[in-house]
């Protein structure tokens, strides 16, 4: 019966680490996959997670399961960390998820469990995996319009004006902070108009937010998903720690729903709830009780944020000094857009081909829509990528 299976194309941003390691210049750079790399290469174990991983080796005395929604103690803090006090918390529910991914497979069975004809409308362009995920499923998936790929910032009335298609009970997913893959965000003032649409449909938002804490800073980037939850009657909020926890392999991630009313809310539970049970019964514990003790200890909580901050902080000056380099071998502002986006990506306009280009000829890796990884510069490194987008891009 196996032999019916059909080959799988690689995943393309997961392709790029195999290519990159086998690529013997000490020149090359790696763009590719969302990871956050230090000035030297390495992607550290944050501090704050070590002392939680030890304080968790000492205090914990078993091993047990927890419960279908795991930990809830770690849904608590999420909801604080994600939406503060911008929405009542007993119409909040929560479920651990295997990573950021397993939330946004999880938002998409619960909207098609609340509306089986539910359409997806996802940005043009979006993250390949919720695009993925939703064919594998067999949900109908629409396009937003974003990019304006020639400016290379958001074309918000090209957005509106294609959101006009939404129906009520479609989902729209929106990125809450340093939109993947192209690093353009919204405004704060665009996510209320937003917010005003999706409410006027009737639609449900669900908000991907993976990013928290690499664009504007932690509470600057959960803004827009507040403002979302404060407006709109019922919204999901899909989130992961991967990045701005650092536990990329331990997998933790968390859904969250926002009920019209607290009575509505225990339903809303137990149909999460019983989404996890069907696809793996319990989720991961580890990563998410280091991610519970930072946040649940003040002194630890610190020393995060200003870890935190320093990565944010380390990738806006790589961008400014992209940005400058690119300036003076093009004699022209056309990269400066580089500066004002934000987040891990940022896509920069070349073509499949001008892409290549810069793998062949410069050891330069990035995803062939031209989606770029920021922290996988460092202040040295960035000369010789200026220097392949400068002779490789028309
Ligand atoms: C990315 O976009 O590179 C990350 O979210 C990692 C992934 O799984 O694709």
């Amino acid at each position: 019966m196996l032999n019916n299976l059909k080959p799988q194309a690689p995943d393309a941003i997961l392709q790029l680490i195999t290519l990159c390691r086998e690529d013997t210049r000490a020149t090359k750079i790696d763009l590719g996959v969302g990871v956050y790399k230090d000035g030297t290469g390495n992607t550290p174990v944050m501090k704050a997670i070590r002392t939680a991983g030890k304080q968790v080796w000492d205090a914990e005395t078993t091993k047990v399961y927890t419960n279908l929604p795991g930990d809830p103690a770690f849904g608590n803090v999420m909801r604080d960390l994600v939406l503060a006090d911008s929405v009542s918390a007993d119409r909040v529910s929560a479920i651990a998820t295997p990573g950021g991914t397993g939330a946004i497979r999880q938002a998409f069975e619960l909207g098609r469990q609340a509306n089986p004809d539910m359409t997806v409308w996802t940005s043009n362009p979006t993250w390949p995996n919720h695009v993925a995920i939703l064919k594998f499923m067999g949900l109908p998936n629409s396009e937003y319009a974003y990019f304006d790929a020639e400016s290379c910032t958001v074309d918000f009335d090209a957005m509106m004006d294609s959101l006009k298609g939404v129906k009520a009970g479609d989902m729209v997913l929106l990125h809450g902070c340093c939109h993947n893959p192209t690093g353009a965000n919204l405004t704060l003032e665009q996510f209320g108009i937003v917010a005003d649409l999706i409410a006027e449909k009737g639609a449900l938002a669900l908000v991907d937010i993976a990013y928290q804490g690499f664009g504007d800073g932690l509470e600057e980037d959960a803004a827009p998903t507040r403002l979302l939850a404060s407006k709109l009657p019922e919204m999901l909020i899909a989130a992961s720690c991967s990045k701005n926890f650092g536990v990329y392999r331990e997998r933790v991630g968390c859904l969250m729903a926002v009920s019209e009313t607290a009575a509505s809310a225990p339903t809303t539970q137990a149909n999460m709830n019983y989404l996890n049970r069907i696809a793996f019964s319990f989720p991961p514990d580890h990563g998410a009780r280091l991610v519970t003790t930072v946040l649940s200890d003040p002194a630890l909580t610190a020393d995060w944020k200003t870890e935190l901050e320093d990565v944010r902080l380390s990738m806006l000056g790589l961008r400014t000094q992209l940005a400058d380099e690119l300036r003076q071998r093009t004699n022209s502002d056309r990269f400066d857009f580089i500066a004002e986006h934000r987040g891990m990506f940022s896509r920069i306009g070349a073509t499949p081909e001008e892409v290549l280009k810069m793998r062949e000829d410069f050891g330069i890796y990035m995803v062939s829509d031209s989606r770029m990884n920021i922290a996988g510069l460092n202040p040295t490194t960035v000369p010789h990528l200026a220097e392949a987008i400068a002779k490789s891009c028309k």
